[in-house]
């Protein structure tokens, strides 16, 4: 702070030395020159109107001789305070008259400067004073020399008194320069530093609300974090080309980027469920995208898992800080229960996120319901969580990764608590347009609780781009579109697309063959080896386009007979969200289309459509992949849809056909797969009729080029470049702290 102090003080000394050297060197003797000559020029002019209106009177007085005449002329004259003395000399030099006050060293002949032919200034010892010397000639008669002498001394008064002036003026003026100019550059050194700290931190705040910040730092923070996305994209696209990600190098880096940097997951959905059986407590992996997507990271990374304890034996294995470790078979990490009264459930789960938020950004032409009830419900529970976590947190600083609709408003509850965590909220489900997310009365509170988010990640840019213009309609923010930002009460939110995957399976020994899948599952079935055989995977949930692949299948067999009794469809359909209407009329109109399918179709031994409302473990669900010939994955909406994917990594052998909507994240990832519009009736028949007719050579084609994609961008990709985004983030963070700090004690010094 002395630094600045000096660099302040010599801001002020030196504009204020420049302008008092500038004004005594060179203005002061310029001014003085000037005032002069002015002052010189006009007693010439005086002096010469003065001897021509006396010649007349003089020429009249002369020949007489008249001394009194010509001294009372002469006194009159002298009345004129500036005009000192009067002389009149002969034609021969001699000095006739004079009045009293004429020095006798002017003598004659000193009226005029010969060398420069002007009226002489001369020093008596009275004073300066200036001498004009006119001749006295009427009508061609030469009298003499009339010789005026004007006292200068007021001129060094004025002098004097304009020097007082002009230093007197300029350092006030220079005073007040020098006060501006530390006042500037204080000012500026603050905005300055402000704003690029500001910067690091992310910290724009909506500007039109905030005052503090210089607008004119503004259009650079955005163009440098506009070129910090940039660069953060070409690093990532040449990253993905080197790169191979697996659960060790996800691992590396969080070793080497994150620094064993504490990770919390919050979902509502837990990894593992105890379930008491009639065989004694047993433990289920629950049907979720969100669940297979997130567990394998987990693996890689440790820490700790909040969830909420749903199993019937949840409690019963839990320790007293309700903590279990997990996976059962091999713990690499901590699941922390969180338990909700049925009340809470009801509201918050089934009421506020299934029958609110589920339909509202699917938009699969089911209406959203919202209760008051069940947002007060939302909003404890959202609480609860955000409790669980930030008691769970060992540091100030972990990094939370928060997941789903589930947990709108938990990321700015923690950052309330915890300013300094790094929170990545990922929303599985799609992101709807403005209009349609503007039907939720809470829209504004949900937008606010996502913002305290460091970054909000969706699966497509698509799905960025309604959560972008949602923001913008709803609230007053500052968006960056370029750098993908949003500036909400002083903090930022990096928005960005990260498309989920699954982990690449590995190879193992206990894995039936693809032969030995199809050939048992048709036995199971009591098919013959070379029936064809679709399989759908989903939860049995009206955005999945269950209804709309069972109408396909039924139109294909009209338009194609010969398949009747050659093709058959596996719906594995786990229940789901069952104690809601709209999932009950579901399962029941799906229940009613496949008997009415199998009643025009079927006979005795054959089934076109075989529904399997149940929960299957991942394992079963891997042989009924690698036996079938086509995957449907039919989904009205859907954010990913991992089903699709794990259909491709299921396949070894290079064989089987993707039918995959266009309404699903993956349709922009899978281009190999054949994309359908599922509302489509025939184009869903034409398809599956070109899956189950396609040459192996194409199926291996387009089964190849998905699988290589799959497998490089797997969930341990998506993982870490949502982390190596936190730590980038962190990192800046970091020396923005440090700038504050820094800043801080400067400032502490000077007070
Ligand atoms: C989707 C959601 C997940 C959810 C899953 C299963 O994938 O994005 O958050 O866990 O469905 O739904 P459930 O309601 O059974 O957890």
């Amino acid at each position: 702070m002395q630094s600045r102090f000096l660099s302040l003080s010599l801001r002020f000394i030196l504009p204020l030395a420049l302008v008092l050297g500038l004004s005594a060197f060179v203005v002061v003797p310029l001014v003085d020159d000037l005032t002069l000559r002015w002052f010189m020029r006009d007693l010439d002019a005086r002096s010469q109107s003065l001897a021509n209106a006396l010649k007349e009177p003089m020429a009249e007085y002369l020949p007489a001789k008249s001394e009194r005449r010509i001294m009372q002329l002469f006194d009159r004259a002298l009345q004129d305070e500036r005009l000192y003395a009067m002389a009149f000399c002969s034609p021969t030099g001699e000095l006739l008259y004079k009045t009293r006050t004429y020095s006798d060293a002017l003598g004659c002949g000193l009226g005029v400067d010969k060398a420069a032919k002007r009226p002489a200034l001369i020093n008596l010892p009275e004073g300066p004073v200036h001498v004009t010397d006119s001749p006295v000639e009427v009508d061609s008669q030469y009298f003499g020399r009339l010789i005026l002498v004007h006292d200068m001394s007021f001129i060094e008064r004025r002098s004097a008194d304009t020097k007082r002036y002009i230093i007197t003026m300029f350092a006030v003026l220079g005073i007040i320069i020098s006060l501006i100019t530390v006042f500037v550059a204080h000012l500026s050194w603050r905005n300055w530093l402000q704003a690029m700290k500001g910067m690091l931190r992310g910290e724009l705040g909506p500007r039109p609300l905030h005052k503090n910040t210089s607008q004119d730092v503004m259009p650079l923070e955005g163009d440098l974090r506009a070129l910090l996305h940039e660069i953060t994209l070409e690093r990532r696209t040449r990253e993905d080309a080197t790169y191979s990600w697996t659960p060790e190098k996800l691992r590396t880096l969080l070793h080497e980027e994150l620094a064993g940097d504490e990770i919390i997951v919050v979902s509502n959905r837990e990894p593992y469920m105890h379930a008491r059986t009639g065989k004694g407590i047993e433990v289920q992996r629950p049907a979720s995208g969100l669940v297979t997507a997130v567990e394998p990271v987990m693996r890689a990374c440790s820490g700790t898992w909040v969830a909420h304890g749903s199993g019937s034996a949840d409690r019963d294995t839990v320790d007293r800080n309700d903590r279990v470790p997990v996976p059962p078979t091999n713990p690499s990490y901590t699941l922390r229960r969180v338990w909700l009264t049925k009340e809470e459930e009801q509201g918050y789960y089934y009421g506020f996120a299934n029958e609110g938020l589920w339909p509202l950004c699917h938009i699969a032409h089911v209406r959203p319901v919202f209760r008051s009830s069940d947002w007060e419900q939302y909003v404890e529970v959202n609480q609860r969580f955000a409790d669980a976590v930030i008691k769970e947190a060992r540091t100030d600083d972990p990094v939370v990764l928060v997941q789903d609709y589930h947990f709108a408003l938990l990321p700015r509850m923690v950052r309330e608590v915890l300013p300094k965590a790094t929170i990545i909220t990922f929303w599985h489900i799609p992101w709807p347009n403005p209009e349609s997310f503007g039907i939720c009365p809470w829209r504004e509170e949900l937008l606010e609780g996502l913002l305290g988010s460091t970054i909000l990640g969706f699966h497509t840019p698509f799905h960025c781009k309604n959560f972008l213009e949602t923001v913008d309609r709803y609230l007053e923010t500052r968006i960056e579109h370029e750098a993908s930002t949003i500036s909400y009460g002083g903090k930022l939110t990096q928005v960005e697309s990260y498309p989920i995957s699954i982990a690449w399976p590995e190879s193992s020994p206990e894995r039936p063959s693809v032969a030995d899948c199809r050939a048992q599952i048709r036995q199971e079935l009591g098919l013959s080896a070379d029936h064809l055989l679709g399989i759908g995977v989903d939860r049995l949930d009206y955005t999945k386009g269950i209804v709309e692949r069972f109408q396909a299948v039924e139109r294909m067999l009209e338009m194609y007979p010969a398949l009747v009794g050659r093709f058959t469809m596996v719906q594995i359909a786990a229940p789901t969200r069952s104690s809601l209407d709209e999932y009950q009329n579901f399962e029941a109109r799906v229940r009613s289309l496949v008997q009415r399918i199998n009643n025009r179709f079927g006979n005795g031994s054959y089934q076109p459509v075989i529904l399997k409302a149940e929960h299957h473990s991942s394992e079963q669900v891997d042989r009924y992949y690698r036996a079938a010939d086509v995957c449907l994955v039919t989904s009205l909406h859907d954010g990913m849809n991992l089903v699709a994917k794990e259909f491709i990594a299921s396949r070894d052998d290079e064989r089987g056909v993707l039918i995959l909507s266009q309404f699903t994240g993956a349709a922009r990832e899978l281009h190999e797969a054949l994309i359908i519009n599922p509302y489509h009736i025939e184009q869903g028949a034409e398809s599956l009729y070109r899956a189950l007719t396609m040459p192996e050579i194409e199926q291996r084609e387009r089964m190849r080029s998905m699988r290589s994609l799959v497998r490089d961008f797997n969930i341990y990709r998506w993982a870490g470049r949502m982390l190596l985004d936190a730590a980038r983030l962190r990192q800046r963070e970091r020396i923005s702290s440090k700038i504050r700090s820094h800043s801080r004690k400067s400032l502490r010094r000077v007070v």
